[in-house]
């Protein structure tokens, strides 16, 4: 079946670009962070409402020591993906952490939208860390990896709902 497929087809290649450019960009994750967040609540202003770390807080978002986790759980949870979606055709995350994930998620607000933010915004600090490595293959890679995370966490969202 053609249209079961074109979802969960994801290529030793493809895991290549993604597995290649995270290493290139992951010692720089004070940056990477800093650069992701500030972008997302640029565009998104009331998501910072979302995070109790900031919400309870007058620190700058630079000093935030609680940022960096996030956006690099955000990080290095796609790349994983791209690893278990090659392996096993679909995203692995262990159904306690899944769970947990789905919970959190669904009580601190986060809505589907929100996926959407955060997934331009991966895709576009990515971009701009590697201009001469970036291509359409790689976006395309790592946007397919973090879709489906992102859908295995909502749908456990839901499940919390
Ligand atoms: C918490 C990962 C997307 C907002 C967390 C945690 C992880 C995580 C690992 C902490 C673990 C836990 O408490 O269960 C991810 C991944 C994402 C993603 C892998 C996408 C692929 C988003 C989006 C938003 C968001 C789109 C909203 C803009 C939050 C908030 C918390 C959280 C508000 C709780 C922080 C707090 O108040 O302490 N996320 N997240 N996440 N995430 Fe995400």
């Amino acid at each position: 079946n053609m249209e079961e497929n074109t979802g969960s087809c994801f290529t030793e290649e493809q895991e290549a670009l993604v597995v290649k450019s995270w290493n290139a960009i992951k010692n720089n994750s004070e940056d990477l962070s800093l650069k992701f967040f500030k972008r997302i609540f640029e565009i998104a202003p009331p998501a910072k409402q979302l995070f109790s770390f900031l919400r309870d807080s007058n620190v700058p978002l630079e000093q935030n020591p609680k940022l960096k986790p996030h956006a690099m759980s955000v990080f290095l949870m796609t790349c994983e993906s791209a690893v278990q979606l090659r392996k096993a055709g679909k995203v692995t995350v262990s159904e306690s952490n899944l769970k947990k994930l789905g919970a959190t998620h669904f009580k601190s607000g986060v809505k589907d939208e929100h996926f959407e933010v955060t997934k331009q915004v991966l895709l576009e600090t990515i971009k701009e860390a590697l201009p001469e490595m970036w291509s359409p293959a790689m976006e395309n890679a790592w946007g397919e990896a973090h879709d489906q995370l992102a859908n295995a966490i909502k749908a456990e969202m839901k499940k919390a709902d």
